[in-house]
């Protein structure tokens, strides 16, 4: 071998050093990119879906509710109530913005603590501010004998349901 061929020395180990960097370089970027972009497509892939409770409750039969009587079923915030001429089911939350009602037994009304509006158990509005009375509810009796109401099913305000 000569010196001609071998040509400065260190020069060609640079060369090779450099070329082995950049493509490091190269495959490295190319990776991370790889990785990033399977990360973000899987978090596109995964739904994005709110899970609700379900609007349709079950109570009692009809004969575990008092005639007269005013339930509030808390965790769906309805007001079911027995009259003589059937069941009747009314959201308890206020029209004004939302806050959840009261019966008052003793002036035989719905009231709102927020802002003190006043219902009729019929729901119309007997003071404001709330703009709109509160909404019917449909309620209906199941195969089994039990009384069914759905919140996400509105009826003609006065609708009453004999079960
Ligand atoms: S939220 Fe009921 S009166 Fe304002």
């Amino acid at each position: 071998m000569s010196n001609k061929d071998e040509g400065r020395p260190g020069e060609g180990l640079r060369a090779i050093t450099r070329r082995r960097f950049f493509q490091t370089a190269g495959f490295s970027a190319c990776g991370i990119a790889a990785v990033g972009a399977a990360a973000l497509g899987e978090n596109f892939l995964e739904p994005r879906a709110l899970f609700e409770p379900p609007t349709r409750f079950l109570l009692g039969a009809p004969e575990s509710i008092t005639p007269g009587a005013v339930y509030l079923e808390e965790a769906h915030q309805v007001y079911v109530m027995r009259f003589a001429e059937g069941f009747r089911a009314l959201s308890a939350v206020c029209t004004h913005l939302g806050c959840i009602t009261r019966y008052q037994p003793d002036d035989k009304c719905i009231a709102c603590p927020c802002h003190g509006s006043r219902f009729s158990l019929d729901g119309e509005v007997l003071e404001g501010p709330a703009p709109r009375p509160l909404p019917w509810l449909r309620v209906e009796l199941t195969a089994s004998g039990r009384i069914a109401v759905n919140t996400a099913e509105e009826v003609a305000l006065g609708t009453v349901f004999k079960l």
